[in-house]
């Protein structure tokens, strides 16, 4: 059975998931945020080791204040009701993304989550949250010409140690790319590490991605034939 050890999905269609329902955008991000459990739980059952999320990106802070406050506050409600079960399944959370630029309660909920998880060595959550891939690119260069001129860096540059400059330097390459609620577009997200994933696009919103959904996507994913550049015997 071809091995789907990192997924990474674009939670998408919060906003028009509430929306349909009558609802203010706010109340798509909280069920959205419950189904990260939901799916967490899920995908770790389908076997996968690495859970990399897209949250929030670079380009999200040009919501209203008001919706960008709401989903800010998030972790802290998501973490409250599941470190402890996240705890017990072993699950160690991880952050991809700028912390720096978040509101001071909302960093500090991340890096207690990180903190108190680190030794365990079940599934990776991990949350992108402030992240942008170019952004990351641009930090990954900052820091590689800076060891350069420090000499401790080699001039050498090489796919893997670029790579180790990336925020995703401690997880493998992502084998499948699920995005939700029918937009079939990347959002500046992994473009690193998706070089070779598998795509998927599902007309679901994020809330509407049910178990049963992810099993579908994962049962696709075994069909498909990754070439890697090379030829099927
Ligand atoms: C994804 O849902 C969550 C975030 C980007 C924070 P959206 O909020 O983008 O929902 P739609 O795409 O507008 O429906
Ligand atoms: C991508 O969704 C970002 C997240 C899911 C966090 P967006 O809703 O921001 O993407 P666009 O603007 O439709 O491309
Ligand atoms: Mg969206």
């Amino acid at each position: 059975m071809k091995e789907c050890k990192h997924l990474a999905i674009i939670m998408d269609g919060n906003g028009h998931y509430a929306q349909a329902q009558g609802l203010p955008r706010t109340a798509g991000h909280l069920v959205g945020s419950d189904n990260v459990r939901t799916i967490a739980i899920a995908a770790e059952e389908l076997g996968v080791e690495y859970l990399t999320l897209y949250a929030f990106s670079t380009e999200n802070w040009k919501r209203s204040m008001e919706e960008v406050k709401y989903i800010m506050s998030l972790p802290a409600l998501f973490f409250k009701k599941y470190m402890k079960e996240f705890m017990r399944r072993n699950y160690s959370m991880h952050i991809l993304g700028e912390m720096d630029a978040l509101p001071e309660a909302t960093r500090n909920v991340l890096i207690e989550a990180v903190e108190e998880s680190k030794n365990n060595t079940g599934l990776h959550l991990n949350l992108a949250v402030n992240y942008g891939s170019h952004r990351e690119i641009i930090l990954a260069a900052k820091q590689y010409a800076k060891d350069v001129k420090e000499g401790k860096a080699s001039e050498d540059l090489t796919e893997e140690l670029f790579e180790s400059y990336l925020m995703t330097k401690d997880f493998p390459p992502v084998d499948l790319l699920i995005r939700t609620s029918g937009e079939q577009r990347i959002s500046n997200y992994l473009l690193w590490q998706i070089a070779y994933a598998e795509l998927e696009f599902v007309p679901e919103s994020w809330p509407e991605f049910t178990p049963e959904v992810l099993k579908r996507c994962i049962e696709e994913y075994q069909t498909r034939d990754r070439r890697f550049g090379g030829v099927t015997k």
